[in-house]
């Protein structure tokens, strides 16, 4: 089996068995757990970049690809609960998140909602042209900040 299948059903596994309250997990949940929740956000920050670039006028502004990142963000940022369910606290495995992800989950959860909504508009806003682009990233931007000042460490 390649590594890739492997990790995939690794995290089949892993995310099976969420909804009972398991006392341990092993180094290796962990770290696949941690794998997968970064790796969505990679891809958050890969779809991102872009509307940055052209916010900031390094990439000439096109409404249908803006809309299009935006609206593929929205419906990523709404599975970081999911991916963040099990709690890796107590592992030892470094990572960027703090540990009010897993003692304030209905607020993660909700900042994550927010972000989705700002990403849903922010793709209707790109759809109209550069001028509603603008303005609506701000609020998509703030939304991804105001979930990492309270729940990321500090860069
Ligand atoms: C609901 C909370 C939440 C929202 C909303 C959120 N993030 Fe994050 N983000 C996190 C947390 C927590 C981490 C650290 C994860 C870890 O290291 O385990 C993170 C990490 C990241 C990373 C680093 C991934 C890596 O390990 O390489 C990027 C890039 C990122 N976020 C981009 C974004 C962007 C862009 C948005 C908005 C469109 C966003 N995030 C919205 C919580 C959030």
């Amino acid at each position: 089996m390649s590594n890739f299948f492997k990790s995939c059903a690794l995290t089949t596994l892993l995310f099976f068995p969420l909804t009972a309250s398991w006392a341990e997990i092993s180094e290796e949940q962990a770290e696949a757990a941690i794998k997968t929740r970064q790796g969505l956000l990679k891809v958050v920050g890969y779809y991102f970049g872009p509307l940055v670039g052209m916010a900031r006028g390094q990439l000439e502004f096109d409404g249908e690809l803006a809309s299009s990142n935006a609206e593929k963000i929205s419906q990523l940022v709404q599975m970081i609960p999911d991916v963040f369910k099990l709690d890796t606290r107590e592992n030892g495995i470094s990572s960027g998140a703090l540990d009010s992800v897993w003692t304030n989950t209905n607020d993660f959860a909700q900042k994550a909602t927010i972000s989705s909504e700002a990403a849903m508009a922010l793709s209707k806003a790109a759809s109209e042209g550069k001028s509603s682009f603008l303005q609506a990233l701000g609020a998509a931007g703030s939304s991804c900040k105001g979930c990492h000042e309270e729940y990321r460490k500090p860069q």
